[in-house]
């Protein structure tokens, strides 16, 4: 038996890692995918294999020359290369196709683990998760702005390993400013390439934040940015490109990382790029997908401290907006709540 799972745009489809580790298991060399191995086997996808060559093979194809006899899928690929294609090829080509029935149980988990790959082929975004770490009256800091550290070390693991399951990581440059933060991937994703963003409108940073040391960065400003200081990104070769007039055009950055294969963003503060995320998808719903905030057993009060979503936020509870399913689980001494505001 073996398992896989598709790492990112243009590497192999999980169902291709699956038989390569099987490979691998069992000691074949090959870089041929060996019939006598695969010959009668069962395959169990979340994910219609796709029969079109894109940036990789056609995964039918594959399991057809392989030998499979049965394969249960979990959901119909909804991109409209694939979308059934898949499904028909196998059994054209006598292999026995179970796909789950949509109402199920299972599948309804499934359809919630693609959740990022569906918005992403159906919408040409990326899928928009915001997390934050904040006190049980919701502040991401105190009046000093040190919020290092709100949350318990466990809480703070699993929004690192939360992080590095998404593509991309956005911060704004207030946060990298006052906290200087690596946002490098983490646990088992050590060595995965995360895009880091930074919205930086007037390109003011120090390029000597920890960020900057990175290879993988992309500062979004906006047309404001002075001469001098995009000479000096320019100089020290970071890589800058505006999103708007004055500010940066939040969905404008999403359909130009969509254009960079990034299928998932993690929006990771401060207070501000969050106001600037939920105001705009207040006017565009397709642009703030998931919520994750871990709740503190803390209370840091002040008019002036930040909350987690600045900005200018709803104007009545009739706008207000509201999750679509919550979930809560106890992390340390934390309250792990996350949840849906859409579902694709
Ligand atoms: N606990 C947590 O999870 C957590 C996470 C991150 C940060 N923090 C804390 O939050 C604080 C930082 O929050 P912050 O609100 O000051 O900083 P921030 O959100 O990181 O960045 C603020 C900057 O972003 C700009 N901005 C906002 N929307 C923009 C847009 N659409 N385009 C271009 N620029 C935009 C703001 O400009 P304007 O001023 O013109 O709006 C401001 O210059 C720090 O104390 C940090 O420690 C806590």
């Amino acid at each position: 038996m073996a398992e896989g799972y598709h790492h990112r745009a243009g590497s192999d489809h999980a169902e291709i890692v699956a038989m390569r580790e099987l490979m691998n298991k069992s000691g074949v060399k090959s870089v041929d995918f060996d019939p006598m191995l695969f010959q009668n086997a069962i395959l169990y996808v979340t994910l219609e294999p796709c029969c079109h060559v894109g940036k990789t093979p056609a995964c039918a194809r594959t399991i057809v020359a392989a030998g499979f006899r049965k394969v249960f899928i979990g959901m119909k690929d909804p991109f409209k290369k694939v979308n059934g294609r898949g499904i028909r090829y196998l059994k054209n080509h006598g292999i026995d196709v179970e796909v789950l029935s949509a109402r199920s149980r299972l599948a309804e988990e499934i359809r919630s683990i693609n959740q990022p790959f569906i918005k992403f082929v159906t919408t040409g975004l990326p899928y928009v998760v915001m997390k934050a770490g904040l006190s049980l009256d919701g502040k991401i800091a105190p009046l000093d702005g040190k919020s290092k550290w709100i949350t318990s070390l466990p809480a703070r693991r699993d929004a690192r390993l939360m992080r590095s399951r998404c593509d991309a990581v956005i911060v704004g440059n207030g946060t990298v400013s006052v906290d200087d933060p690596e946002l490098a991937p983490f646990g088992r994703y050590r060595g995965k390439n995360i895009l880091r963003v930074v919205i930086d409108k007037k390109l003011e940073l120090d390029i000597s934040r920890k960020i900057f040391r990175d290879e993988n960065v992309l500062v979004a400003c906006a047309d404001q940015a002075s001469e001098k200081n995009k000479k000096r990104f320019s100089d020290a070769g970071v890589e800058f490109k505006s999103f708007g007039q004055k500010d940066v055009s939040v969905k404008k950055l999403l359909n130009y990382l969509a254009k960079r294969d990034v299928c998932s963003v993690f929006v990771e503060g401060g207070s501000s790029i969050h106001g600037a995320f939920f105001d705009q998808a207040m006017q565009n719903d397709k642009l703030l997908d998931y919520v994750l905030f871990y709740l503190a057993p803390t209370l840091i009060g002040g008019r002036k401290s930040k909350s987690a979503i600045g900005g200018i936020g709803a104007k009545s509870l009739a706008s207000a907006v509201n999750m679509r399913k919550m979930q809560f689980v106890r992390i340390g001494s934390d309250l792990k709540v996350e949840g849906p505001i859409k579902i694709y």
